[in-house]
């Protein structure tokens, strides 16, 4: 039996260029993005930071310099197809065609089907699904023609545990089709397509007035773990499957929540 294992050395992204959407957080706080950004920087990326707020953008790219890694700071609206083709174009200018892209903007949006209003619905599924659409189309020809890469989109649990949030359970549904249908056509070009789905980890997205003390023990306490995941606990996996550890895995759903969704709703 041959020793030789084909993932040695997967979690070296040294000479790989890696673009992450929604790199940027209020403040100092850790957002899932703002995490895999920090993390393929530690790991030796050249990572771009793609964000529609100069000041959030600015702060991930400030963090990965003081640490001696190397990032530059795209401003730009996911949403708008121009500017993910002058983000495509950025990122060969800057350091060359990028291998990694993770699709992380996401907003959340509660209602049901009676209480949200049409124009609302269009903008989330813009903001949440067709965001990864517009960016991938744009940025996947420079990574094919560099010989393929990992793409990880960032979904979420309310996918498959629907709770008050329709238009965005919903959004985060698609996410999970987008991911396993880019899979299967990109495979060929040699792009693995993945999906993180979080559960109600600790970052500045939920860190709102309407945040109490209470809701956020609630929310930690329905992980079977009773542990509070945060932006770093979907960073390490978002790392992982864009890593070449992960060169055998794609078109799949990561649950990363505590044990949120194995629980039985019969308690
Ligand atoms: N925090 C949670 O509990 C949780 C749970 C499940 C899924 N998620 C998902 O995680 C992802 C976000 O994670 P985060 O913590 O980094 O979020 P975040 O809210 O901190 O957002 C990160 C950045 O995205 C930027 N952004 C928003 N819309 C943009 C646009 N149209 N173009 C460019 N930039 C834009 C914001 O300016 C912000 O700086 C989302 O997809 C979200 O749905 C989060």
């Amino acid at each position: 039996m041959s020793r030789e294992d084909p993932t040695k050395g997967g979690s070296d992204f040294r000479g790989r260029v890696a673009v992450v959407t929604g790199g940027g957080a209020r403040g100092d706080g850790i957002g899932n993005g703002r995490a895999a950004a920090l993390l393929l920087a530690r790991a030796g990326a050249e990572v771009v930071i793609v964000d529609r707020n100069e000041e959030a953008g600015r702060g991930t790219v400030e963090m990965i310099e003081e640490e001696g890694g190397v990032a530059d700071l795209f401003v730009g609206d996911v949403t708008s197809d121009d500017d993910c083709s002058s983000l495509a174009s950025f990122t060969v200018d800057r350091f060359g065609p990028p291998t990694v892209l993770i699709n992380n903007v996401g907003i959340g949006a509660p209602g049901t089907v009676l209480d949200t209003e049409p124009d609302f619905w269009d903008r989330v599924m813009k903001v949440n699904v067709a965001s990864m659409y517009l960016v991938s189309r744009a940025l996947i020809p420079a990574m094919a023609g560099a010989g393929g890469g990992s793409i990880v989109n960032i979904g979420s649990i309310s996918a498959i545990r629907p709770k008050g949030l329709t238009p965005y359970s919903t959004s985060k549904g698609a996410v999970v089709s987008l991911t396993r249908a880019m899979a299967v056509d990109h495979a060929r070009d040699g792009i693995r397509v993945n999906v993180v789905l979080p559960g109600p980890v600790w970052t500045p997205m939920v860190q709102r007035p309407t945040m109490t003390p209470e809701i956020r023990e609630r929310r930690k306490n329905a992980s079977a773990l009773r542990i509070e995941g945060t932006g770093w606990d979907i960073g390490r996996a978002v790392v992982f499957l864009a890593s070449g550890h992960a060169r055998y895995i794609t078109g799949q759903a990561l649950v990363v929540d505590g044990g949120v969704t194995v629980l039985s709703p019969v308690r």
